[in-house]
């Protein structure tokens, strides 16, 4: 049997891990400027958080999650107590509910147990309540949990569960990490997935916080060295408004149904929205002819798109406005914006955002502000490396050629010395055959090769061979340390 990475996941390996690590630094670094903390989530949360928050309906919800159920154990303890734990366990309760316990006799002895009605059986005595405490052992407590496929739904998780809202000012986050979706994998799409993201929560929807967010963002691609990304921006209006425009795209749509592809036909009852989405060739003249939402936004998304551009102008941000772009994910409000990088491909979408004003309030926390973005970090890198930014690896500095015995410890604790001194230091584990040994610093591509045999050892002079051109000079160790550094 051959082990393989799973399809759509993928090993990142050295030299490109390097800038991968550049990349997130400069992210901390640049995210640090603009006031944002970084915030860890775990990789896995609730099912229903990502269902009530991205949609059920979406793609990312409807085919593209890991779902798995999750089963705690179940302790036996004193039968009142464990009466109270499932009187109390609101999981059981919906588990019974959705037909996921079995209904053998002990189960629904258990239930019955759960409600109220303790009393009427407790006479029985202690056979009832044995067969209760077996039936406890054969109760699904489980609930149903997914691989994050994105990190909004979880930060407004986190900002409802530490009670955020009381904190001073805006709340400003940024996360990076794995996300997971089953998609069709492609050049710059996985299933397992890197993004490096930020959200502003609060109660001010104040353009000036989107184009501030917009703005970091594309200071963040700058120090990254990515070139030639294009902005696209546009305002999908709010609740007031746009539940009628859909009804206006839906009517337009149902017009010419029959010369939609299925995808779109489906969508027409589903999410009329996501049609202006389609690539498919034969639907964009058609698509060209629907009635727009910047015709139909309200006064107040209106004026907040109009602040928005004069906002990103003051900060001379260009951008396009497209009018399609109505994203994937069900939660957002008013703006919403993409970036796309050259050398991608048809995936060509770096970054995602946009504001999600009352998400917070739907899964259950306070009236809040939201807006984010996530870029995709796998698709960034590629960006860099087709543009020729790739980073070089590291180079070794000093590979420690030592031979005999008595040049082993010396050569150990002098190897300590340079690393502390902050070189890139190879120190051979066995001893070598002096010519394999530098044949082997050659291959490695270090700079110096240190000589250290058992004469070296005994003179307290080290041999420090410069391998491109075969220079070699000897020197005492903390000589040695000084010519390092100067030549570095
Ligand atoms: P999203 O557009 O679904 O938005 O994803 C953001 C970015 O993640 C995309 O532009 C793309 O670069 C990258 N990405 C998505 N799926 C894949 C994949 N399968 N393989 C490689 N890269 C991928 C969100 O996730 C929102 N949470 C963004 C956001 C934050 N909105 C507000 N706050």
């Amino acid at each position: 049997m051959k082990f393989q990475a799973i399809k759509g996941t993928r090993d990142i390996l050295p030299p490109d891990s390097i800038l991968w690590n550049r990349v997130e630094q400069t992210a901390c670094d640049v995210f640090a400027t603009y006031g944002f903390g970084e915030i860890r989530l775990p990789i896995f949360e609730q099912t229903e958080l990502f269902a009530r928050s991205i949609g059920a309906e979406t793609d990312v919800v409807s085919k593209e999650m890991y779902t798995f159920e999750s089963y705690d154990n179940v302790r036996i303890g004193h039968p009142q107590e464990m009466v109270d734990i499932v009187r109390a366990n609101e999981a059981v309760k919906e588990a019974w509910a959705n037909n996921r316990i079995p209904r053998t006799d002990e189960n629904c002895l258990a239930i019955a147990i759960l409600h109220q009605t303790f009393d009427s059986i407790k006479d029985e005595g202690a056979p009832a309540l044995l067969r209760f405490l077996h039936g406890l052992h054969n109760i699904d407590f489980g609930q149903s949990l997914s691989l994050r496929p994105e990190a909004t739904a979880s930060v407004c998780r986190a900002y409802i569960e530490h009670g955020m809202q009381t904190l001073p000012g805006n709340v400003k986050l940024y996360y990076m990490g794995p996300m997971f979706r089953r998609e069709r994998p492609q050049k710059g799409r996985y299933r397992q997935f890197y993004q490096i993201g930020a959200e502003v929560l609060g109660q001010s929807d104040a353009p000036a916080i989107d184009a501030e967010v917009i703005e970091m963002l594309l200071a963040f691609f700058e120090k990254a060295g990515l070139s030639g990304a294009t902005l696209s921006v546009n305002s999908i209006g709010d609740k007031n408004c746009r539940p009628q425009y859909i009804e206006t795209l839906r009517a337009a749509l149902l017009k010419v149904k029959d010369h939609l592809g299925p995808d779109s036909q489906r969508r027409i009852e589903t999410n009329p929205l996501r049609v202006l989405d389609s690539k498919l060739h034969e639907e964009q003249a058609i698509i060209e002819k629907l009635p727009r939402i910047a015709d139909h936004l309200c006064d107040a998304c209106r004026a907040h798109f109009a602040k928005l551009q004069d906002e990103l102008k003051l900060r001379g941000i260009a951008y396009e406005i497209n009018w399609r772009l109505v994203r994937g994910l069900d939660y957002y409000t008013r703006t919403t914006f993409e970036i796309v990088a050259p050398g991608l491909g048809s995936q060509n979408a770096v970054c995602g955002g946009g504001r999600y004003d009352g998400l917070v309030e739907l899964l259950g926390g306070p009236p809040t502000k939201g807006i984010g973005f996530a870029i995709g970090t796998d698709r960034l890198i590629l960006s860099l490396q087709e543009t020729g930014k790739a980073a070089a690896a590291k180079s070794l500095d000093v590979y420690v050629a030592w031979m005999g015995e008595k040049a082993y410890a010396p050569s150990v604790t002098l190897a300590r010395k340079l690393r502390d001194a902050g070189f890139a230091v190879e120190l051979p584990p066995e001893e070598m055959k002096f010519k394999k040994s530098l044949g082997l610093a050659d291959k490695l591509g270090a700079r110096f090769a240190l000589i250290i045999g058992e004469d070296e050892v005994a003179s307290g002079q080290l041999t420090l061979k410069r391998l491109a051109d075969g220079e070699q000079s000897k020197y005492s160790e903390a000589a040695l340390l000084e010519h390092l550094r100067a030549a570095r």
